[in-house]
């Protein structure tokens, strides 16, 4: 009923404006009273966590792109190598997992089989399992050496949006922790980076408290038959999702592209007025900015729609955005949090548009619980 979804039309929608305070919850009681990052539910021992030589990330669907996104993260800070991988084709090619391998699993019902099989295989091989989860004593973290769960509340979209969020900001506290743990960052960066995600909150709030611009452009793109999605580094992760969003409740053919990649195929792909979002890194000392502004040029050269989500404060991209977005500013590890959103909000409304169901779309369910 309309009670149930909020005054919403769709429990999707509701979702995604509860993203804010499900990423606070998620975020809340994790520092100590001596600024330390303490994960209680993680119960693996710090001397076990410095022993680590190798992090897996192991998941399905949309849980799999916040992996994507944590291993940048993860990586930057720990300098422990981390794979991502696809949880159905994990086990079955004979991973090399050991004694001093952490496999992360990330799953937002905790029920998937094809994730849970992966931790089963993680296990039996000796390797410790941690469980990114949204469900309280679900088999996942039953089955899993420790827990830390997000706190989104339940989700009842079929298409991930705040799990997804969630799952994001989870996967920073345990990039965070491990670097505590293991001495790669001290205690005053640890806290700075806290600091800023305690403000992620309110800044994803003023990218909902824009949102009629995004609505606006559904209904512009409502005939579009197929839509693109470039990133670089975090953003690419980005781009996938927005792109599964599409597929998943708007029925419409969408591809998420590395940036950079762009020249060595997709760009044949580009024709005139094809839609393309674009989501632009802050602007910083490294040329991952300038890259991706190059990459808007050259596809709009060829004709491309673009649409680009960029932060306030930069008029760089401004001659080549036919669209733009505006987000607040983050640094560029924390982006997706802000990135994601419009992605979201564009595709509830497209599939809204389309008359499809967006709680319900065709072929999905919310949790497979077989392989
Ligand atoms: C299903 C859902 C997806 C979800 C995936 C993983 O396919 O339709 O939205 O991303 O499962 O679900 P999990 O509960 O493991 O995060």
């Amino acid at each position: 009923s309309a009670a149930e979804k909020g005054g919403f039309d769709w429990f999707m929608r509701k979702e995604i404006h509860e993203q804010p305070q499900a990423v606070a919850d998620t975020l809340l009681g994790r520092f100590d009273a001596d600024r330390r990052l303490t994960l209680d539910e993680v119960r693996i021992s710090e001397a076990e966590l410095r022993t680590i030589d190798k992090i897996v990330i192991v998941a399905c669907g949309t849980a799999f792109y916040a992996g994507l996104v944590a291993k940048y993260a993860i990586e930057h800070w720990t300098r422990v190598p981390c794979e991502v991988e696809i949880a159905s084709e994990f086990r079955y090619r004979d991973p090399i997992i050991t004694g001093r391998t952490l496999v992360v699993t990330i799953s937002q019902s905790g029920e998937t089989a094809d994730t849970l099989m992966a931790v089963r295989h993680a296990r039996e091989q000796g390797a410790k399992v941690i469980a990114i989860c949204n469900t309280n004593g679900s088999t996942i973290p039953r089955e899993s050496d420790a827990v830390l769960y997000t706190h989104a509340g339940p989700e009842i979209g079929v298409a991930s949006t705040k799990g997804f969020m969630t799952q994001v900001a989870a996967c920073y506290l345990l990039g965070l922790y491990l670097a505590q743990v293991r001495g790669t960052k001290y205690g005053d960066e640890i806290a700075t980076i806290m600091r800023e995600l305690e403000s992620m909150p309110a800044k994803i709030q003023k990218v909902l408290d824009a949102q009629q611009q995004v609505l606006d452009l559904a209904a512009e793109l409502v005939d579009s038959k197929t839509v693109l999605f470039l990133g670089r580094h975090v953003g690419y992760p980005v781009a996938l999702e927005g792109a599964l969003k599409l597929k998943e409740i708007a029925y419409l053919h969408a591809e998420g592209f590395p940036a950079g990649e762009l020249k060595h195929g997709p760009i044949a792909l580009v024709e005139q007025d094809l839609p393309v979002f674009v989501i632009v890194p802050p602007q910083g000392r490294d040329q991952l900015h300038d890259k991706v502004v190059s990459n808007i040029q050259e596809v709009r050269a060829r004709g491309a729609r673009t649409i680009v989500l960029v932060e306030e404060g930069d008029h760089e991209v401004e001659p080549y955005a036919d669209v733009l977005i505006r987000l607040p500013q983050a640094s560029t590890l924390l982006q997706p949090l802000l990135a994601t959103v419009p992605l979201q909000v564009f595709a509830c409304e497209l599939a809204t548009l389309l008359g499809h169901d967006a709680d319900q779309p065709r072929n999905l369910a919310k949790s497979v619980t077989v392989e």
